[in-house]
């Protein structure tokens, strides 16, 4: 029997994948961490979790039965991948099972923040109708930055083109003839698009050189009015640069669905005006979980039985 332990909330039909499966056993233990987390893992061949347990390199080390992790969403920078191979374990993902849902909500959170909706709708339930304060602004004729146009960044653009937005973009890794075909200008640098875009939306991992992309002297060269958005990680935009272009109103509007620190519950980005933020639910649909939930069980029961690694 090959055991298998899911570490985060997991949808039904993953689960009863995990059940159907033959030669496979599971056990859904979930908010371990610690100690307790590290000696739960030395008693399976297989886990499966999300974003919410963080396998660092003090619980992976020396784990000796523990075969693979397989990370139900795209990012794996809750496990350190360091420890794991040092371990022996594989970590795989599932890239593509959420990306329309991320697209989806980045779109909702730019016509949102655009458009007032948090606070007319706050106002109405406070008993106000006050049709004067929230005058938005109409995306059709704006024009959109993307930097990172692989799988969500790509889905985002293509929206935005049907919402008759301009779209300019910056990827390292897509050729000028694509961009050209797909409807997006191709620039070369992050910083040959600042100047000209209304709205900016950023579709990279946070790494070394994502971090911070987005800080004081970047927004120095923005349009007064620019809004910002954020459904990839923490940490690319510079949230003080964040409160300090809202402060002088050189940025419009800010909606964020990643922080630097998660869970983030007290940010001084929290009730700014022009600010709207949800917390991490980029991905959270019935219709993504439920594709990642059954291609991470496919993965890791692949791998156990017949040792097939996809996406590692
Ligand atoms: P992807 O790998 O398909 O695309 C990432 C793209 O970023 C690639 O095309 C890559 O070339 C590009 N890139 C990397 N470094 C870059 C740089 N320095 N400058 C410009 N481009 C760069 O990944 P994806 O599925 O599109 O995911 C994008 C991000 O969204 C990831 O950080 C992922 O973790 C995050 N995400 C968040 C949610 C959420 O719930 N909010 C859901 C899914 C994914
Ligand atoms: C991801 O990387 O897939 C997202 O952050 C969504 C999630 O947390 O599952």
């Amino acid at each position: 029997m090959h055991k298998v332990i899911v570490l985060d909330d997991l949808s039904q039909e993953g689960l009863d994948l995990l059940k159907a499966a033959p030669g496979f056993e599971y056990e859904v233990r979930t908010g371990l961490k610690g100690a307790d987390l590290r000696e739960a893992l030395g008693q399976f061949d297989g886990a499966i979790c999300r974003s919410g347990v963080k396998l660092t390199p003090d619980v992976l080390e020396g784990l000796k039965r523990l075969k693979a992790v397989v990370r139900a969403g795209v990012g794996t920078d809750n496990i350190d991948k360091a420890a794991a191979t040092r371990a022996g374990v594989v970590v795989m993902n599932t890239p593509a099972g959420n990306t329309l849902s991320t697209a989806e909500h980045t779109i909702t959170l730019l016509l949102a923040m655009s458009r007032n909706v948090a606070p007319a709708y706050q106002s109405l339930c406070e008993g106000r109708w006050d049709r004067k304060h929230y005058m938005g602004s109409q995306v059709a004729g704006k024009t959109l930055g993307i930097v990172g146009l692989g799988r969500i960044g790509l889905a985002v653009a293509e929206r935005a083109l049907a919402l008759e937005m301009k779209v300019i973009g910056y990827d390292p890794f897509l050729s000028k003839e694509r961009a050209q075909e797909l409807g997006i200008e191709l620039v070369d640098t992050v910083a040959a698009m600042l100047p000209d875009v209304d709205y900016l939306t950023v579709h990279t991992p946070l790494t070394d050189e994502t971090r911070n992309l987005i800080d004081v002297p970047q927004l120095e060269i923005m349009k007064t009015g620019v809004r910002l958005v954020n459904c990839a990680r923490g940490g690319i935009y510079n949230e003080a640069a964040l409160v300090q272009g809202l402060e002088s109103g050189k940025i419009a509007g800010v909606a964020l669905d990643v922080y630097v620190e998660e869970p983030c519950t007290d940010s001084p980005l929290f009730g700014m005006p022009g600010v709207l933020c949800t917390p991490h639910l980029g991905a959270s649909t019935e219709e993504a979980q439920t594709q990642v939930a059954v291609e991470a069980v496919g993965l890791l029961t692949d791998y156990l039985a017949n040792g097939t690694i996809r996406h590692a």
